[in-house]
């Protein structure tokens, strides 16, 4: 008989369950806000043919050799640093990814980092909010105009993209790291490929959008940090391993650089609690993605990727 049992680790949007559902396939949900323990996963997808997880689930070595029927693991999530695809892959498991859907969600936000950095909206807000405005003052708060800045674009992908093309439209000017030459940004937005050091030195706004892997990890170490200008800001969305938090946090703490933006941490969800007592930074709990539009699309593109594999058919969204 058909193996047609499909474990989630967490509650996603109906509307690729509905897809699944329709197909007639035997859906069990983990319905928990908590993530899901190894323990409890193990046992729940024991006999499942398919597993759908989140970045938070780590998928490692032990977890695979439990599942011996898994055919298709979909990571409801763009990055798949979660997961061991090699291995998966040594298994004979597909692995897939929901890349391009969520990418204007994830430069939205970025874009937003970037302006409550530069115009001090956090420190604003929270003067209102503790009845402290006194009243309009010529040198309350002020922040700078992102109008001819230099934004240093590390990782000129999709996301990367989608950020510096919404900046250029603000007057910045667009420098990249990349692995490799994206002639579409070149062309539509003039953006210049430089090496890390000359990005890391010339930028004003720094904005990270490198996946995790073992070539990124630490990329943006105490070196290239400290090459930074003292007025730079400096936007972590992609993952929190990626950059030496610990280093960038000292760096903060003598305002040694104007501000950070961070939506991603290491060991996530635990923050840093030496973040928490600073002024120049804007904390958001890993939110790229959270829109509705973008976590829809997300939900139907894991359903897709589980109803092709199950049905012996390519997945849209291979990774491994
Ligand atoms: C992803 O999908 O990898 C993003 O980090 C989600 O916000």
């Amino acid at each position: 008989m058909v193996n047609n049992k499909i474990f989630i680790t967490s509650d996603i949007p109906e509307i690729g369950i509905n897809l699944l559902k329709n197909k007639g396939y035997k859906i069990q949900i983990h319905n928990s806000t908590n993530s899901i323990t190894k323990e409890k996963l193990v046992k729940s997808a024991k006999d499942s043919a398919a597993l759908i997880t989140l970045l938070s689930d780590k998928i490692d070595k032990e977890i695979i050799d439990k599942l011996p029927n898994l055919k298709i693991i979909a990571n409801y999530a763009a990055g798949f640093n979660n997961i061991d695809i090699k291995y998966a892959k040594e298994k004979g498991i597909i692995v897939t990814n929901t890349p391009d859907v969520l990418t204007d969600s994830t430069a939205d936000l970025t874009v937003s980092l970037i302006l409550a950095c530069a115009r001090r909206i956090l420190e604003g807000v929270e003067l209102v909010n503790k009845n402290k405005f006194k009243g309009w003052q010529p040198k309350l708060l002020l922040g700078f105009e992102l109008r001819d800045k230099i934004v240093g674009i590390i990782g000129m992908g999709r996301i990367g993209f989608a950020v510096a093309y919404r900046l250029k439209s603000f007057g910045c000017k667009i420098i990249y790291y990349s692995k490799s030459i994206n002639r579409i940004a070149e062309k539509s937005i003039n953006a210049k490929r430089v090496s890390l050091n000359e990005l890391m030195k010339k930028s004003d706004i720094i904005s990270l959008h490198i996946p995790l892997n073992e070539k990124t990890k630490n990329l943006i170490n105490k070196e290239k940090l400290e090459l930074m200008k003292k007025e730079a800001i400096l936007i972590n969305t992609a993952r929190g391993e990626v950059l030496d938090e610990n280093h960038l946090i000292q760096m903060l703490k003598v305002n040694r650089i104007f501000a950070a933006g961070f939506d991603v941490y290491h060991n996530e969800p635990k923050i840093n609690q030496e973040l928490l007592k600073l002024n120049n930074v804007v904390l958001l709990p890993h939110i790229g993605s959270a829109t509705i539009e973008a976590r829809n699309r997300m939900s139907i593109l894991v359903a897709k990727n589980v109803i092709a594999v199950l049905s012996g058919k390519k997945p849209l969204t291979q990774v491994n």
